[in-house]
């Protein structure tokens, strides 16, 4: 354990974060090198950032182009290259989403998308599913799981209840004419890589139908490839009337984008929504170098056929179960994830945790091998 750099953090950040005692200094495709000299192998992927690994030139070379050209200018004025982004984005999402709107974070996506909602409804209340984690800010922490505990908002900017996740039933029962949209991650990844049902979900879009509610699928950690399809809900042939994506977006650059159907279009008024960094050149430049290099990459294919050999590869040592999907799983363990997770570190695998303390959370760049499942495998197998 390297102390002296642990200091340095103590010493100068605010301590928020339970970190582990590794220090990178490099990483080249899904391997991380440490400070004194160790080979890492990445399953843990930034949480969900980095899809096309670390390193890769091709990608470099068109930030840096980028940058060199106009690394930044502001939404007053129009950008072909933020156009071009935006017409991949849509190209490759359910169909029914017609325009996007780029900010910066997940958690302020969801902000935006949530306030589209209630603006279009006038309707005060806002549904979520239990377990989810949709982020840090006023609205997004509302509607997360458990975020009591760390609030810090004198009041919810709405009326929030939770849906107990996969019960179609209640579902039926809670969404109604007093509900401006119910929000829902297809995939919940902080809760583990949890995979709801597909008659949940797709109780929850005929419900919304049904009562006039809109539905927003948060696809910040399970969006850009990482379930197998663009998009998780893709996976069920649902369309949302928002949706939200970021991590994997930019492929390590940070940025967001809110997607809606033309009919919300109609209702945003020049002055409704801002941002100043958002859409920015440069992230724009990245996004779409990250969509292109799917698509020739057939990125798509190479999550499905990684997630078959973890299944078959990695029911193993402490893991008794694999939930989530693509390159979002959540493997469950027989003794608490955390201890398994320090195990790992020690055999050079780092992997992820999540709300639920028996799993442990895989999200590896998209580029993930065989032979970084080999050696997963194996060292679950020796601990
Ligand atoms: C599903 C989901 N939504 C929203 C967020 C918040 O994103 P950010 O941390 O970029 O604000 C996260 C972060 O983990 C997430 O997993």
């Amino acid at each position: 354990m390297n102390r002296d750099y642990l200091h340095k953090e103590e010493k100068s950040l605010i301590q928020a974060y339970s970190q582990l005692p590794i220090s990178v200094v490099k990483g080249t495709e899904c391997e991380l090198i440490t400070n004194d000299g160790k080979k890492i192998i990445d399953f843990y992927g930034g949480h969900a950032v980095v899809p096309l690994g670390y390193g890769l030139d091709e990608y470099l070379d068109v930030i840096n182009t980028q940058m060199k050209k106009l690394l930044f200018q502001s939404n007053l004025l129009p950008l072909d290259i933020r156009a071009n982004a935006a017409s991949q984005l849509l190209s490759i999402s359910p169909k029914n989403l017609k325009k996007v709107f780029f900010v910066n974070s997940g958690s302020e996506a969801n902000e935006n998308a949530l306030k589209i909602a209630c603006h279009y409804k006038k309707r005060k209340k806002i549904l979520s599913i239990s377990h989810a984690f949709h982020g840090r800010t006023a609205a997004a922490a509302a509607v997360t799981w458990g975020s009591e505990s760390w609030y810090g908002f004198p009041s919810k900017p709405f009326e929030v209840e939770f849906i107990p996740r996969n019960n179609s039933e209640i579902a039926r029962k809670m969404i109604n004419s007093d509900v401006a949209a119910v929000i829902v991650e297809p995939i919940q990844g902080v809760a583990g890589a949890f995979d709801l049902s597909e008659e949940f979900l797709r109780t929850i879009r005929d419900e919304c139908n049904d009562h006039s509610a809109l539905m927003i699928v948060d696809e910040v950690q399970s969006g850009m490839g990482r379930s197998g399809e663009y998009f998780a809900i893709q996976n069920f042939n649902i369309e949302p009337d928002i949706m939200t994506a970021a991590k994997s977006l930019g492929g390590g650059l940070p940025c967001s984008v809110i997607f809606i159907s033309n009919l919300l279009d109609e209702t945003i008024k020049k002055g409704d929504l801002g941002s100043t960094f958002g859409g920015n050149p440069v992230i724009c430049s990245a996004i779409e170098f990250v969509i292109q290099y799917i698509k020739e990459k057939n990125l798509l294919n190479n999550v499905i056929e990684r997630e078959k050999e973890i299944r078959d590869l990695c029911i193993t040592g402490p893991v008794n179960g694999i939930q989530g999907k693509g390159l979002l799983l959540g493997l469950i363990t027989d003794h608490p994830a955390h201890e398994i997770q320090k195990k790992l570190l020690k055999k050079n695998i780092l992997t992820g945790l999540s709300s639920d303390p028996s799993v442990l959370r895989l999200l590896p760049p998209l580029v993930l091998q065989s032979k970084h499942i080999e050696k997963l495998s194996q060292s679950l197998t020796e601990i």
